[in-house]
């Protein structure tokens, strides 16, 4: 090789070293956004794994329903920016929503139906992460053909005949009832959240969103899943009236709780002994129990 030539191979290279180095320059926002659907490829994946291992009996094998209600609803679905549907951007307030509808659901299970406790807060098997993996899963398009890919997997590695995963509904009577509770939706709310139409475009005359957030601070601290309101109204309204004014139990108006925060604490944590007040302690974390006064205190019914 002569020192022409060796010229002429190393422009060339170099050369080559500046396309790639332009290449990945260039393609640098598209690695990003990659990484991106990566790693919601993996949140959706283990929460079609646990949908898989866990509520297929009962949610039918792709979510379309058996003893328990179909999940593979478009109520459920929340859409991003750019989208591949072309539906709206879902907005915050729907989000909220739904999440909380479907975290609620799943961790506490519906008192009085087969649907069981999922928290391991309230008993269940699994961790608040692991209920996070299904509410990703459940709310995010196109997740059930994840859940429909696994199942078919798991199926051959386990020899299982698909045809018997679901139970048929007739059994569900035999079924366990779940008893207790930590907060539940009441009848017309679910209704509202599972007719919702996530492709209509919001606007002027569009329906308001079901929970609208309260305009005081005070009133807008979530109680597992729901808002300090409504986790008072399902716990603690039939005792204390669902206008707060007392009942069997004592008011709780701002201008009744005139003692220091630690009195209605101790309360709210321990009971009253030789009275009806149950003691919250073991259901109610310490911060949930001090948003519980902050609001009682501070917000008018
Ligand atoms: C033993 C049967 C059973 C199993 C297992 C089960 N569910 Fe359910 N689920 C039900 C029933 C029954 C209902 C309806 C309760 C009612 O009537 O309100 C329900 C309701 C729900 C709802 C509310 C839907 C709506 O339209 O109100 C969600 C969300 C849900 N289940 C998610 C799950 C997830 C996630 C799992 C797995 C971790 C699971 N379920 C496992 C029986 C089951
Ligand atoms: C089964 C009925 C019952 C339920 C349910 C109940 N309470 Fe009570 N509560 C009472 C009674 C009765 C008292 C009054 C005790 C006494 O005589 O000192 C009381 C007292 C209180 C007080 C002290 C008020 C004061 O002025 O000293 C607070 C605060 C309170 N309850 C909060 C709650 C909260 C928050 C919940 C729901 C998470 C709840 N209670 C659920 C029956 C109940």
């Amino acid at each position: 090789m002569n020192t022409s030539k060796q010229v002429n191979v190393m422009i060339g290279l170099l050369f080559l070293a500046f396309l790639a180095f332009g290449a990945y320059i260039v393609n640098e926002p598209n690695r990003s956004a990659t990484a991106a659907e990566a790693q919601d490829e993996l949140l959706i994946h283990r929460g079609a794994d646990l949908f898989v291992a866990n509520c297929r009996t009962c949610h039918g094998l792709v979510g379309e329903g058996g003893i328990g209600p179909a999940l593979d609803l478009d109520a459920f679905l929340i859409f991003e920016e750019g989208n591949e549907e072309g539906a709206p951007v879902t907005p915050e307030g729907d989000i909220r929503t739904v999440e909380t509808f479907l975290h609620n659901t799943i961790a506490c299970g519906r008192e009085g139906t087969a649907m069981p406790v999922w928290s391991e807060r309230f008993g269940g098997p699994l961790s608040e992460t692991q209920i996070n993996y299904l509410v990703q899963m459940i709310t995010t398009p196109g997740a059930w053909e994840t859940v429909e890919e696994i199942g078919h997997e798991h199926d051959i590695e386990t020899d299982t005949d698909p045809a018997t995963v679901v139970l048929p509904g007739t059994e569900a009577g035999t079924l366990g009832i779940t008893h207790g509770n930590c907060g539940q939706y009441r009848g017309e709310s679910r209704q509202e959240i599972i007719s919702r139409d996530p492709f209509s475009e919001g606007g002027e005359d569009a329906e308001p969103t079901p929970t609208e957030l309260p305009a005081e601070p005070e009133a807008q601290a979530m109680i597992q899943g729901v808002l300090v309101g409504q986790f008072f109204q399902t716990n603690c309204s039939a005792c204390h009236g669902a206008d707060r004014g007392g009942g069997v139990g004592l008011p709780l108006l701002p201008s009744t709780l005139t003692q220091a925060d630690d009195f209605y604490v101790d309360t709210i944590t321990n009971g009253r002994e030789g009275t009806a007040m149950p003691a919250w302690g073991e259901q109610m974390t310490p911060e949930e129990i001090q948003s519980m006064v902050t609001f009682l205190k501070n917000v008018e019914p």
